[in-house]
């Protein structure tokens, strides 16, 4: 009988949610993707992304935090209803934790790859793999693999999650927190994806688009794609 139920624990504990957690790919900040991706990181880091998190600090942008109705002097670095969007994978497995040292989330800090790439736990070590392969066999990867591990293509949708989150959104799956800049606030946060997305060079909001090899085959590819890579330079 005791046997039978240490059986039955082993067996259900197959699907406790702890262990669909562990499944879930972890973030890894973004020093494991600028190793192989140094030239969209260089351009990424003078980007508003990449310094979105001191936007919370006291006294920071007082001006747009007065209009939106926000207190300019406030601290809103630990505030639940604020750093989500600020920072990469807030409270996912390896993402941003409020409750850990700044220093140790330095790579997670700010709006940075991950938060519009994935989470790159599993997909990660396949982009290393597929560029060896054409490299040393001169073959290409399927991309489909990398979906399956957490790698992101619908990138508007990821856009969508911060940027069209407020109350009356055309987005129907909006839910709070909610971001405090809303088109309502100004018309200026109106949020126009292929306008932004196809910005040239540096005053594109996301890092400047560089050429690549296609080591990577077959769908899906992101819809905006072909008009990136159409002019981008070779990268460093
Ligand atoms: C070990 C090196 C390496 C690391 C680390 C790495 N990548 Fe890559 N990545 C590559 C290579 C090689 C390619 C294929 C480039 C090409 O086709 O020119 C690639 C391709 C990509 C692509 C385009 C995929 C496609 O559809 O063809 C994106 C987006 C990307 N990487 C993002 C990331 C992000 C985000 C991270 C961090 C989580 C990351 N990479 C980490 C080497 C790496
Ligand atoms: C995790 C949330 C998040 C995601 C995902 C996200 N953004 Fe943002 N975005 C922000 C935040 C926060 C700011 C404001 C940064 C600041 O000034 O503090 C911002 C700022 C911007 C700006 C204004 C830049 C400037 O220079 O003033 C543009 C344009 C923009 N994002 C476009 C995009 C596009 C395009 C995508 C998708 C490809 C995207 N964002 C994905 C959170 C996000
Ligand atoms: C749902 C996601 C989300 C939440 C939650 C959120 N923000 Fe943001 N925040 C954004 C986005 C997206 C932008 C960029 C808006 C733009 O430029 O179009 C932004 C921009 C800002 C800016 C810069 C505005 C400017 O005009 O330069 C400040 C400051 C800011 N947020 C502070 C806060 C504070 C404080 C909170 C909590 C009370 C908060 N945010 C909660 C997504 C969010
Ligand atoms: C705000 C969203 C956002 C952030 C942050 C972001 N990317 Fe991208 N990235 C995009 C979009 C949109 C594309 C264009 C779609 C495509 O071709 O894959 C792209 C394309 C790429 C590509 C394909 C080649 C190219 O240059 O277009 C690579 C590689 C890449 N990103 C790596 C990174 C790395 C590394 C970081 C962090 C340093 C990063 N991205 C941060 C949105 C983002």
């Amino acid at each position: 009988m005791i046997k039978i139920f240490a059986l039955a624990t082993l067996l259900f504990a197959g699907f406790l949610p702890g262990v669909t957690v562990a499944q879930q790919a972890e973030y890894l900040g973004f020093r494991a993707c600028t190793k192989c991706h140094d030239s969209q990181g260089e351009t990424w880091r003078s980007s508003a992304h990449a310094k979105a998190f001191d936007s919370l600090k006291p006294n920071a942008k007082s001006e747009a935090k007065t209009k939106a109705k926000l207190d300019p002097k406030k601290d809103y670095t630990q505030d639940k209803n604020c750093v989500g969007c600020h920072v990469t994978g807030y409270g996912e497995p390896g993402g941003f934790a409020s409750s850990a040292s700044l220093d140790d989330m330095k790579t997670l800090v700010g709006v940075t790859c991950e938060s519009c790439h994935g989470a790159g736990g599993k997909y990660r070590n396949l982009h290393g793999e597929g560029g060896d392969r054409l490299k040393k066999q001169g073959e290409n990867s399927e991309r489909k693999p990398l979906v399956d591990a957490g790698q992101n293509f619908d990138m508007e949708k990821a856009c969508a999650r911060c940027h069209l989150n407020y109350e009356g959104s055309p987005k129907h799956v909006a839910k709070a927190p909610f971001t405090p800049f809303s088109p309502a606030v100004d018309s200026k946060y109106q949020f126009d994806y292929l306008k932004s997305v196809t910005a040239a060079g540096k005053s594109n909001p996301v890092h400047t688009h560089f050429k690549l090899r296609g080591v990577f085959k077959g769908d899906p590819v992101p819809a905006i794609r072909a008009t990136l890579q159409e002019d981008a330079p070779e990268p460093e």
